[in-house]
């Protein structure tokens, strides 16, 4: 199927240094007021960079009934994903917390880490600065859909 439009933004880009770094953590402070986050009113904007140079941001959207709330960082990968990318260098993830830098909740974690365990994630704050991990580190020992293929119970009956 031909691609026709992305929502994604193409950006050029050699590598990820320093100046896309900074770049893609505009991005999320842009994403970061989206947020719709009544209840925590604690805004979250990511900005995720694909393979190919696309970029795809997303914020968190929170619900009255709330479980379903969902994070800036899995809205910003399925995001990506809906559109046909699933290869990513880098996400960078923004906040308010000005003492901390915004560390993705376990939920997104392993959301990242089905799309590979070496990309870089950027945790950043509200002035800019920054702390770099891979999303090994930040999830190490993880399962993933390689473990899927390696042993299955061929014909398991159901247990109920
Ligand atoms: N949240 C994110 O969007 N990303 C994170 O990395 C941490 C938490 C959101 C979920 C919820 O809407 C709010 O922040 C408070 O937990």
């Amino acid at each position: 199927m031909e691609r026709v439009k992305y929502t994604g933004q193409l950006m050029n880009i050699e590598d990820v240094g320093m100046e896309t770094v900074t770049k893609l953590i505009q991005h999320s402070q842009e994403a970061k007021k989206q947020a719709y986050c009544p209840y925590s009113k604690f805004r979250v904007g990511a900005a995720l960079l694909t393979a190919d140079n696309y970029l795809f941001t997303g914020c968190n959207v929170e619900n009255a009934c709330y479980n379903l709330g969902v994070c800036a960082e899995r809205n910003a990968i399925s995001k990506a994903v809906s559109e046909g990318f699933c290869a990513f260098k880098a996400i960078a993830i923004a906040s308010d917390m000005s003492d901390q830098f915004i560390s993705p909740c376990g939920g997104c974690r392993q959301f990242m880490r089905e799309f590979g365990s070496s990309w870089d994630v950027y945790l950043s704050k509200p002035d800019g600065t920054y702390r770099k991990m891979t999303v090994n580190q930040l999830l190490p020992l993880s399962f993933g859909p390689e473990d899927l293929a390696m042993k299955k119970v061929p014909d398991m009956a159901n247990a109920c």
